[in-house]
């Protein structure tokens, strides 16, 4: 029987956010924010461990007690210089470590996005669990969509039929996932991985409150749905 494992990617800097501390470990509600997407797939009980994947120079995980999580927790200092590196060398790390197999699932899930739901989780994985390529919690797009010219000026209107916004987990059998990062460069997510192969990754429908934490403002919206979620 195939396992579902997760894989966080926690080695970025959060440069966009523009605060010294590495933006995984700013407070959200009292708890640095990376805290709060280990709790929502250590709850889960069809997750086996949570791979966590931290650059080498890391100062800041061993500052907070994880011991809540050690059950299931297990971290890598293996980092890379893209999401899609730190992504790669987790997964090479954990099988080289005898803790996966090829056939297991693998649910990469951002550090950054700490609002995501055990409702969500759980229907990515049994959507997912019999599907041939894997899939992703997405979006669709709700905005009109502007294309600029050079000069911030709208060169035309995009049609936002059929467009989503992907969202993290995204969940991928191991060896596929593996095969599709050591064939690819440039993408931002490991679903563009999967479809430099061919192959297309399903849609699983998610919401907004799953969004990734990238700017100041961000940080503020996130803890006000915690907060919600603490004192419905
Ligand atoms: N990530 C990573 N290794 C990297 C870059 C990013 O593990 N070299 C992780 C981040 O820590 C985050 C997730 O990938 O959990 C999504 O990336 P993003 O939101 O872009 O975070 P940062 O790269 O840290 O932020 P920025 O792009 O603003 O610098
Ligand atoms: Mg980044």
């Amino acid at each position: 029987m195939s396992k579902f494992f997760a894989l966080i990617p926690a080695a970025g800097s959060g440069s966009r956010m523009g605060s010294e501390l590495p933006k995984q470990y700013l407070s959200l509600n009292g708890k640095p924010m990376i805290y709060h997407a280990i709790n929502t797939l250590y709850q889960s009980q069809l997750i086996t461990s949570i791979f966590v994947v931290l650059a080498p120079s890391d100062n800041d995980w061993l500052k907070y007690d994880w011991s809540k999580f050690s059950e299931k927790l297990i971290v890598f200092l293996c980092g890379g210089t893209t999401r899609a590196d730190s992504v790669l060398n987790g997964l090479t790390t954990a099988k080289k470590r005898n803790l996966l197999d090829a056939s297991d699932w693998i649910l990469v899930h951002d550090a950054a996005r700490p609002c995501l739901t055990s409702i969500r989780l759980e229907k990515l994985i049994n959507d997912l669990a019999d599907d041939e390529v894997g899939g992703l919690l997405a979006v669709p797009v709700a905005d009109t969509l502007k294309r600029s010219n050079t000069k911030d000026r709208i060169a035309h209107t995009e049609s936002r039929e059929n467009l989503w916004q992907a969202q993290t987990p995204q969940m991928f059998r191991c060896a596929l996932l593996t095969h599709a990062l050591h064939n690819t460069m440039n993408i931002t997510d490991d679903a563009s991985a999967v479809e430099a192969l061919g192959l297309q990754p399903k849609l699983v429908l998610s919401d907004a409150y799953n969004f990734k934490v990238t700017y100041p403002q961000d940080l503020a919206l996130a803890e006000l749905i915690i907060q919600k979620r603490n004192n419905p």
